[in-house]
């Protein structure tokens, strides 16, 4: 995807699919968050749930994008790397909320602005909808994920700061890279001592 211009139409659709594979896959995170781990109060199921709604009208959106540009899903390769975190924290609801919405989705609120923006400087001026729209629904995703981090941590006596910190090195989380999207944060519920130690 790297050696293809986003001035062309074929570099733009490859952007596109990148963005509708994670989408496909985060469908698939919600409603597993909701299959796989049992004992949690019912508004854990119900966000899960209208967050995988969310997810599948994302897919949706790009999908159709991709199409008017004369591309489908599955017509380029595409990463595994949401995955592979899923699988990785199976065992522990507390391992997935830290580590895929409040870590890897959150990621998403980072890259956002730059994405949408790449997209409007080409012309794609719905694609910058999409994006906009996406950003608005995800920033509600990782507040789930910071709501529900805290309550787990809350329910088992942890400190959710330092307990972050043992989670990304027992699970070898990506590192966080800056630009953050420090305004997206802070309304997905990251506190200031967290977004404090972003930026150090
Ligand atoms: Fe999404
Ligand atoms: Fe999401």
């Amino acid at each position: 995807m790297k050696h293809l211009p986003l001035t062309t139409i074929e570099g733009r659709a490859a952007l596109l699919h990148a963005l509708a594979h994670i989408e496909l896959n985060a469908i698939d995170l919600a409603l597993d968050i909701v299959w796989r781990f049992s004992g949690m109060p019912e508004q854990f199921y119900r966000d899960w749930v209208s967050i995988a709604k969310e997810e599948a009208l994302h897919f949706t959106l790009l999908r159709n994008h991709l199409l008017g540009l004369g591309f489908d899903y599955g017509d380029f390769d595409a990463h595994n790397s949401l995955w592979e975190m899923a699988e990785k924290t199976q065992d522990d609801v507390l391992a997935r909320v830290a580590l895929v919405p409040r870590t890897l989705e959150a990621r998403g609120l980072d890259a956002s602005p730059a994405v949408k923006n790449k997209l409007v400087s080409v012309g794609d001026k719905k694609g910058g909808e999409i994006l906009d729209l996406i950003l608005k629904d995800e920033i509600g995703h990782v507040a789930a994920g910071n709501h529900w981090y805290r309550w787990i941590c809350n329910q088992r006596g942890l400190d959710p700061i330092s307990t972050y910190a043992d989670l990304t090195r027992k699970y070898d989380a990506p590192r966080l890279r800056p630009p953050f999207n420090l305004d997206a944060r802070r309304l997905a519920g990251f506190d200031e001592v967290e977004l404090r130690q972003l930026a150090s």
